[in-house]
Protein backbone atom coordinates (compact mmCIF):
# COMPACT_ATOMS: atom_id res chain seq x y z
CA UNK A 1 0.00 0.00 0.00
CA UNK A 2 1.19 3.19 -1.06
CA UNK A 3 1.40 5.82 1.65
CA UNK A 4 0.30 9.33 0.39
CA UNK A 5 0.90 12.74 2.38
CA UNK A 6 -0.79 15.72 1.47
CA UNK A 7 1.12 18.15 0.67
CA UNK A 8 -1.00 21.30 -0.57
CA UNK A 9 -3.25 20.00 -3.62
CA UNK A 10 -0.73 17.37 -4.51
CA UNK A 11 -0.48 14.06 -3.23
CA UNK A 12 3.36 13.04 -2.56
CA UNK A 13 3.80 9.11 -2.45
CA UNK A 14 6.60 7.32 -1.21
CA UNK A 15 9.03 5.70 -3.02
CA UNK A 16 7.77 1.82 -4.33
CA UNK A 17 11.69 1.24 -2.98
CA UNK A 18 10.22 2.60 0.46
CA UNK A 19 7.54 0.39 0.56
CA UNK A 20 9.23 -2.56 2.50
CA UNK A 21 7.52 -4.60 5.40
CA UNK A 22 7.20 -3.75 8.90
CA UNK A 23 9.49 -5.80 11.84
CA UNK A 24 6.05 -7.52 13.19
CA UNK A 25 8.42 -7.57 16.71
CA UNK A 26 7.56 -4.01 16.90
CA UNK A 27 3.84 -5.07 17.08
CA UNK A 28 4.39 -7.54 19.95
CA UNK A 29 6.33 -5.45 21.66
CA UNK A 30 3.28 -2.69 20.87
CA UNK A 31 1.11 -5.23 22.66
CA UNK A 32 3.17 -6.19 25.59
CA UNK A 33 3.45 -2.14 26.62
CA UNK A 34 -0.36 -1.97 26.01
CA UNK A 35 -0.55 -5.00 28.64
CA UNK A 36 1.87 -3.01 30.87
CA UNK A 37 0.31 -0.30 30.97
CA UNK A 38 -2.90 -1.75 32.45
CA UNK A 39 -0.68 -3.57 35.25
CA UNK A 40 0.05 -7.11 33.61
CA UNK A 41 3.85 -8.39 34.30
CA UNK A 42 4.74 -9.40 30.54
CA UNK A 43 8.41 -11.87 30.47
CA UNK A 44 9.78 -10.26 27.59
CA UNK A 45 11.40 -13.23 25.28
CA UNK A 46 10.32 -10.93 21.91
CA UNK A 47 12.90 -8.42 21.61
CA UNK A 48 16.86 -9.22 21.21
CA UNK A 49 18.41 -6.93 23.21
CA UNK A 50 20.43 -7.85 25.89
CA UNK A 51 19.32 -6.80 29.39
CA UNK A 52 22.78 -5.37 30.95
CA UNK A 53 24.02 -2.18 30.31
CA UNK A 54 27.10 -1.13 28.37
CA UNK A 55 30.04 -2.39 30.43
CA UNK A 56 31.22 0.37 33.36
CA UNK A 57 34.29 1.27 31.23
CA UNK A 58 32.31 2.34 28.36
CA UNK A 59 29.93 4.24 30.46
CA UNK A 60 33.71 5.77 32.64
CA UNK A 61 34.97 6.74 29.03
CA UNK A 62 31.93 8.60 28.07
CA UNK A 63 31.70 10.29 31.19
CA UNK A 64 35.15 11.13 30.71
CA UNK A 65 35.34 12.32 27.54
CA UNK A 66 32.01 14.38 28.13
CA UNK A 67 33.86 15.99 31.22
CA UNK A 68 36.74 16.98 28.17
CA UNK A 69 34.07 19.22 26.39
CA UNK A 70 34.15 18.96 22.75
CA UNK A 71 33.01 15.99 20.68
CA UNK A 72 34.15 16.57 16.90
CA UNK A 73 33.65 14.11 14.05
CA UNK A 74 36.26 11.42 13.18
CA UNK A 75 37.44 10.74 10.35
CA UNK A 76 34.97 8.85 8.30
CA UNK A 77 36.55 5.12 8.74
CA UNK A 78 36.62 5.47 12.47
CA UNK A 79 38.85 6.81 15.70
CA UNK A 80 42.00 5.18 14.48
CA UNK A 81 42.52 3.68 18.07
CA UNK A 82 39.15 2.17 18.10
CA UNK A 83 40.44 0.58 14.14
CA UNK A 84 43.63 -0.64 16.24
CA UNK A 85 41.51 -2.03 19.15
CA UNK A 86 39.40 -4.19 17.32
CA UNK A 87 42.55 -5.01 15.73
CA UNK A 88 43.82 -6.37 18.69
CA UNK A 89 40.79 -8.63 19.35
CA UNK A 90 41.08 -10.57 16.55
CA UNK A 91 44.60 -11.31 17.77
CA UNK A 92 43.29 -11.88 21.20
CA UNK A 93 40.46 -14.11 20.06
CA UNK A 94 41.35 -15.13 16.62
CA UNK A 95 44.76 -15.53 16.51
CA UNK A 96 44.10 -13.37 13.16
CA UNK A 97 46.28 -10.36 12.17
CA UNK A 98 44.06 -7.93 10.53
CA UNK A 99 45.45 -4.81 9.04
CA UNK A 100 43.21 -1.80 10.60
CA UNK A 101 43.52 -0.42 7.26
CA UNK A 102 40.77 -2.84 6.57
CA UNK A 103 38.71 -2.31 9.63
CA UNK A 104 35.68 0.41 8.72
CA UNK A 105 33.63 1.79 12.04
CA UNK A 106 29.92 1.73 11.25
CA UNK A 107 26.53 3.05 12.70
CA UNK A 108 25.61 -0.62 14.53
CA UNK A 109 25.78 -3.41 12.09
CA UNK A 110 23.09 -1.92 10.35
CA UNK A 111 25.17 0.66 8.93
CA UNK A 112 27.91 -1.70 7.89
CA UNK A 113 24.68 -3.24 5.95
CA UNK A 114 24.04 -0.04 3.74
CA UNK A 115 27.54 0.26 3.21
CA UNK A 116 28.49 -2.91 2.35
CA UNK A 117 25.53 -3.28 -0.09
CA UNK A 118 26.22 -0.27 -2.02
CA UNK A 119 30.25 -0.66 -2.38
CA UNK A 120 29.92 -4.47 -3.50
CA UNK A 121 26.54 -4.70 -5.67
CA UNK A 122 24.58 -2.49 -8.83
CA UNK A 123 20.74 -2.09 -8.84
CA UNK A 124 19.27 -5.60 -9.97
CA UNK A 125 21.76 -7.66 -8.28
CA UNK A 126 21.01 -10.73 -6.40
CA UNK A 127 22.14 -11.57 -2.98
CA UNK A 128 21.20 -14.93 -1.72
CA UNK A 129 20.52 -15.18 2.29
CA UNK A 130 18.48 -17.67 4.17
CA UNK A 131 15.02 -18.49 5.24
CA UNK A 132 14.90 -18.57 8.10
CA UNK A 133 17.11 -15.08 8.64
CA UNK A 134 17.16 -11.77 10.26
CA UNK A 135 14.39 -9.69 8.11
CA UNK A 136 16.00 -6.49 7.52
CA UNK A 137 19.09 -8.37 4.82
CA UNK A 138 16.26 -8.20 2.60
CA UNK A 139 14.39 -5.23 3.09
CA UNK A 140 17.58 -3.28 3.13
CA UNK A 141 18.55 -5.30 -0.31
CA UNK A 142 15.45 -4.65 -1.54
CA UNK A 143 15.59 -0.83 -0.46
CA UNK A 144 18.67 -0.50 -2.07
CA UNK A 145 17.30 -1.57 -5.43
CA UNK A 146 19.01 -5.55 -5.02
CA UNK A 147 17.08 -8.62 -5.18
CA UNK A 148 17.42 -11.14 -2.13
CA UNK A 149 17.19 -14.26 -3.08
CA UNK A 150 15.88 -16.66 -0.28
CA UNK A 151 17.10 -20.19 0.23
CA UNK A 152 16.01 -22.37 2.60
CA UNK A 153 17.49 -23.99 5.14
CA UNK A 154 17.07 -26.65 6.82
CA UNK A 155 17.05 -28.66 10.26
CA UNK A 156 19.65 -31.25 8.75
CA UNK A 157 22.25 -28.86 8.49
CA UNK A 158 21.53 -26.84 11.41
CA UNK A 159 20.35 -24.05 9.19
CA UNK A 160 23.51 -23.81 7.59
CA UNK A 161 23.48 -22.93 3.82
CA UNK A 162 25.26 -25.27 2.00
CA UNK A 163 27.44 -25.12 -0.85
CA UNK A 164 25.21 -27.25 -3.37
CA UNK A 165 22.31 -24.78 -2.40
CA UNK A 166 24.22 -21.68 -3.48
CA UNK A 167 25.59 -23.67 -6.24
CA UNK A 168 22.11 -24.89 -7.08
CA UNK A 169 20.69 -20.98 -6.47
CA UNK A 170 23.18 -19.34 -8.69
CA UNK A 171 22.69 -22.03 -11.49
CA UNK A 172 19.07 -21.38 -11.98
CA UNK A 173 20.19 -18.02 -12.26
CA UNK A 174 23.27 -16.00 -11.37
CA UNK A 175 24.12 -14.32 -8.03
CA UNK A 176 26.67 -11.70 -7.27
CA UNK A 177 26.56 -12.17 -3.60
CA UNK A 178 25.50 -14.31 -0.41
CA UNK A 179 24.95 -13.47 3.29
CA UNK A 180 24.80 -15.69 5.97
CA UNK A 181 24.90 -15.15 10.03
CA UNK A 182 26.96 -17.55 12.32
CA UNK A 183 25.04 -17.93 15.56
CA UNK A 184 21.64 -17.06 13.64
CA UNK A 185 18.62 -14.90 14.22
CA UNK A 186 16.55 -16.34 14.63
CA UNK A 187 17.85 -19.80 15.43
CA UNK A 188 20.69 -20.15 17.74
CA UNK A 189 22.30 -22.09 15.10
CA UNK A 190 25.97 -21.89 14.05
CA UNK A 191 28.30 -23.02 11.12
CA UNK A 192 31.07 -25.17 11.89
CA UNK A 193 34.31 -24.43 10.66
CA UNK A 194 34.08 -26.94 7.80
CA UNK A 195 30.41 -25.70 6.83
CA UNK A 196 31.46 -22.05 6.80
CA UNK A 197 34.99 -22.52 4.75
CA UNK A 198 33.21 -25.04 1.87
CA UNK A 199 30.45 -22.28 1.91
CA UNK A 200 33.13 -19.75 1.16
CA UNK A 201 34.96 -21.67 -1.11
CA UNK A 202 31.79 -22.27 -3.34
CA UNK A 203 31.11 -18.53 -3.65
CA UNK A 204 34.70 -17.54 -4.12
CA UNK A 205 34.81 -20.20 -7.19
CA UNK A 206 31.81 -18.69 -9.03
CA UNK A 207 32.66 -14.94 -8.17
CA UNK A 208 29.86 -14.64 -5.95
CA UNK A 209 31.02 -11.63 -2.75
CA UNK A 210 30.66 -13.51 0.46
CA UNK A 211 29.27 -11.32 3.80
CA UNK A 212 29.63 -12.54 7.36
CA UNK A 213 27.47 -11.30 9.85
CA UNK A 214 29.48 -11.82 12.44
CA UNK A 215 26.78 -9.70 14.97
CA UNK A 216 26.61 -12.56 17.62
CA UNK A 217 29.95 -13.69 18.13
CA UNK A 218 30.92 -13.95 21.52
CA UNK A 219 28.07 -15.59 22.16
CA UNK A 220 28.83 -18.92 21.80
CA UNK A 221 27.78 -22.09 23.61
CA UNK A 222 28.27 -25.07 21.48
CA UNK A 223 31.50 -24.26 19.93
CA UNK A 224 34.01 -21.50 19.22
CA UNK A 225 32.45 -19.25 16.38
CA UNK A 226 34.84 -18.96 13.50
CA UNK A 227 35.33 -15.84 11.37
CA UNK A 228 35.16 -15.70 7.61
CA UNK A 229 38.07 -13.10 7.99
CA UNK A 230 40.69 -16.06 8.89
CA UNK A 231 39.28 -18.06 5.81
CA UNK A 232 39.60 -15.40 3.28
CA UNK A 233 41.09 -12.08 2.94
CA UNK A 234 38.22 -11.39 0.22
CA UNK A 235 35.17 -11.63 2.88
CA UNK A 236 32.95 -9.03 3.93
CA UNK A 237 32.96 -9.40 7.69
CA UNK A 238 30.00 -7.42 9.59
CA UNK A 239 30.01 -7.39 13.55
CA UNK A 240 28.38 -4.89 16.30
CA UNK A 241 28.79 -3.93 19.86
CA UNK A 242 25.60 -4.24 19.95
CA UNK A 243 24.86 -7.51 21.47
CA UNK A 244 27.86 -9.46 23.75
CA UNK A 245 29.26 -5.68 24.24
CA UNK A 246 25.69 -5.33 25.40
CA UNK A 247 25.22 -1.59 23.70
CA UNK A 248 22.27 -1.70 21.22
CA UNK A 249 21.53 1.85 21.56
CA UNK A 250 25.10 3.66 21.16
CA UNK A 251 24.60 2.79 18.04
CA UNK A 252 28.71 1.04 16.82
CA UNK A 253 29.55 -1.85 15.14
CA UNK A 254 32.34 -2.45 12.58
CA UNK A 255 33.36 -4.52 9.18
CA UNK A 256 36.38 -5.84 8.16
CA UNK A 257 36.43 -5.27 4.19
CA UNK A 258 38.72 -6.57 1.47
CA UNK A 259 42.19 -3.81 0.86
CA UNK A 260 40.58 -2.76 -2.25
CA UNK A 261 36.73 -1.39 -0.89
CA UNK A 262 38.56 0.41 2.16
CA UNK A 263 38.92 3.49 -0.39
CA UNK A 264 35.43 3.32 -2.00
CA UNK A 265 33.64 2.57 1.89
CA UNK A 266 35.21 5.68 2.96
CA UNK A 267 34.06 7.54 0.21
CA UNK A 268 30.93 6.73 0.93
CA UNK A 269 30.89 6.91 5.05
CA UNK A 270 31.97 10.63 3.95
CA UNK A 271 28.89 11.48 2.10
CA UNK A 272 26.56 9.32 3.91
CA UNK A 273 27.22 10.25 7.56
CA UNK A 274 30.04 11.82 7.80
CA UNK A 275 31.70 9.83 10.79
CA UNK A 276 29.74 7.51 13.71
CA UNK A 277 29.03 9.06 16.95
CA UNK A 278 32.22 10.03 18.52
CA UNK A 279 31.28 9.52 22.27
CA UNK A 280 29.79 6.02 21.61
CA UNK A 281 33.04 5.29 19.30
CA UNK A 282 34.93 6.23 22.28
CA UNK A 283 32.91 4.21 24.59
CA UNK A 284 33.18 1.13 22.37
CA UNK A 285 36.87 1.24 22.49
CA UNK A 286 36.89 1.09 26.43
CA UNK A 287 34.52 -1.46 26.09
CA UNK A 288 37.05 -4.11 25.03
CA UNK A 289 38.21 -3.28 29.19
CA UNK A 290 35.01 -4.82 30.30
CA UNK A 291 35.87 -8.14 29.82
CA UNK A 292 35.23 -10.15 32.57
CA UNK A 293 31.67 -7.94 32.93
CA UNK A 294 30.52 -8.75 29.62
CA UNK A 295 31.57 -12.88 30.38
CA UNK A 296 29.72 -13.02 33.39
CA UNK A 297 26.75 -12.13 31.83
CA UNK A 298 27.26 -14.82 28.52
CA UNK A 299 27.55 -17.44 31.48
CA UNK A 300 23.55 -15.59 32.45
CA UNK A 301 22.64 -16.27 28.94
CA UNK A 302 24.14 -19.72 28.95
CA UNK A 303 22.12 -20.70 32.09
CA UNK A 304 19.29 -18.85 30.64
CA UNK A 305 19.72 -21.56 27.71
CA UNK A 306 19.78 -24.56 29.93
CA UNK A 307 16.42 -23.51 31.85
CA UNK A 308 14.85 -23.16 28.62
CA UNK A 309 16.18 -26.32 26.62
CA UNK A 310 15.07 -28.61 29.96
CA UNK A 311 11.79 -26.66 30.85
CA UNK A 312 9.99 -25.87 27.40
CA UNK A 313 9.68 -29.48 26.57
CA UNK A 314 8.00 -29.96 29.93
CA UNK A 315 5.81 -27.13 29.01
CA UNK A 316 4.69 -28.90 25.88
CA UNK A 317 7.45 -27.18 23.34
CA UNK A 318 9.36 -30.01 22.54
CA UNK A 319 10.66 -29.25 19.04
CA UNK A 320 13.21 -26.67 18.92
CA UNK A 321 16.42 -26.08 16.79
CA UNK A 322 19.90 -27.15 18.37
CA UNK A 323 20.18 -23.72 20.69
CA UNK A 324 24.08 -22.96 19.89
CA UNK A 325 24.75 -19.38 19.79
CA UNK A 326 23.27 -15.95 20.29
CA UNK A 327 20.49 -15.79 22.69
CA UNK A 328 17.53 -17.25 20.77
CA UNK A 329 15.63 -20.78 20.95
CA UNK A 330 13.33 -21.35 17.78
CA UNK A 331 10.64 -23.82 18.52
CA UNK A 332 8.21 -25.20 15.92
CA UNK A 333 4.32 -24.86 17.45
CA UNK A 334 2.78 -26.82 15.02
CA UNK A 335 1.49 -29.31 17.28
CA UNK A 336 -0.81 -26.78 18.81
CA UNK A 337 -1.10 -24.23 16.12
CA UNK A 338 -1.21 -23.66 11.84
CA UNK A 339 -0.62 -20.01 12.96
CA UNK A 340 2.21 -18.98 15.04
CA UNK A 341 1.23 -14.90 14.83
CA UNK A 342 -2.34 -15.88 16.42
CA UNK A 343 -0.30 -18.59 18.92
CA UNK A 344 2.26 -15.55 19.72
CA UNK A 345 -0.83 -12.96 20.32
CA UNK A 346 -3.05 -15.31 22.73
CA UNK A 347 0.43 -16.40 24.54
CA UNK A 348 1.05 -12.88 25.30
CA UNK A 349 -2.49 -12.02 26.22
CA UNK A 350 -3.54 -15.50 28.49
CA UNK A 351 0.31 -16.29 29.39
CA UNK A 352 1.70 -12.46 29.42
CA UNK A 353 4.91 -14.06 27.93
CA UNK A 354 5.67 -12.03 24.83
CA UNK A 355 7.67 -13.94 22.09
CA UNK A 356 7.92 -13.14 18.29
CA UNK A 357 6.14 -15.07 15.58
CA UNK A 358 8.16 -17.26 12.92
CA UNK A 359 6.79 -15.26 10.31
CA UNK A 360 9.00 -12.02 10.68
CA UNK A 361 12.13 -14.19 9.97
CA UNK A 362 10.60 -16.88 7.24
CA UNK A 363 7.65 -16.13 4.90
CA UNK A 364 7.40 -19.79 3.93
CA UNK A 365 7.74 -21.78 7.31
CA UNK A 366 7.46 -19.20 9.83
CA UNK A 367 4.17 -19.52 10.71
CA UNK A 368 4.87 -22.76 12.21
CA UNK A 369 7.48 -21.03 14.65
CA UNK A 370 7.83 -18.75 17.29
CA UNK A 371 11.26 -17.34 18.39
CA UNK A 372 12.01 -17.00 22.15
CA UNK A 373 15.13 -14.54 23.29
CA UNK A 374 16.91 -15.37 26.49
CA UNK A 375 18.39 -12.13 27.36
CA UNK A 376 16.44 -11.77 30.05
CA UNK A 377 17.05 -12.75 34.15
CA UNK A 378 17.22 -16.74 34.85
CA UNK A 379 13.91 -15.81 37.56
CA UNK A 380 12.24 -14.43 34.06
CA UNK A 381 13.01 -17.72 32.23
CA UNK A 382 11.83 -20.08 35.06
CA UNK A 383 8.83 -17.92 35.55
CA UNK A 384 8.05 -17.83 31.59
CA UNK A 385 8.27 -21.87 31.60
CA UNK A 386 5.67 -22.39 34.06
CA UNK A 387 3.49 -19.52 32.24
CA UNK A 388 3.86 -21.39 29.10
CA UNK A 389 3.17 -25.00 30.95
CA UNK A 390 -0.03 -23.65 32.64
CA UNK A 391 -1.52 -22.33 29.54
CA UNK A 392 -0.83 -24.50 27.14
CA UNK A 393 -1.57 -27.29 29.86
CA UNK A 394 -4.69 -25.56 30.74
C1 LIG B 1 21.54 -10.96 12.93
C2 LIG B 1 21.53 -9.49 13.23
N1 LIG B 1 22.29 -8.68 12.49
C3 LIG B 1 22.28 -7.36 12.69
C4 LIG B 1 21.52 -6.76 13.67
C5 LIG B 1 21.53 -5.26 13.83
O1 LIG B 1 22.17 -4.86 14.96
P1 LIG B 1 22.90 -3.45 15.20
O2 LIG B 1 22.55 -2.56 14.08
O3 LIG B 1 22.40 -2.99 16.51
O4 LIG B 1 24.37 -3.74 15.22
C6 LIG B 1 20.71 -7.57 14.49
C7 LIG B 1 19.87 -6.98 15.54
O5 LIG B 1 19.08 -7.61 16.18
C8 LIG B 1 20.73 -8.98 14.25
O6 LIG B 1 19.99 -9.82 14.98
Amino acid sequence: MDIAITRGRQALSASRRSNVPPFIVMDVMAEAARIEATGGHVIHMEVGQPAAPAPAPAIQAAHAALREGRIDYTSALGLPSLRARIARYYRETHALEVDPDRIVVTTGSSGAFILAFLALFEPGDRVAVTIPGYPPYRHILTALGCEPVLIETTHETRHALTADALLAAHRKKPLQGVLVGSPANPTGTMMSREALASLMAAAESEGIRFISDEIYHGLDYAFPAVTAAALSPDALVINSFSKYFCMTGWRVGWMIVPAALARPIERLQQNLAISVPTLSQIAAEAAFDGGAEMEAIKAGYQENRRILIEGLPRAGLTNFLPADGAFYLYADVSAFTADSTDFTRRMLAKAHVAATPGIDFDPVHGHQFVRFSYARSADDMRDAVERIARWLGG
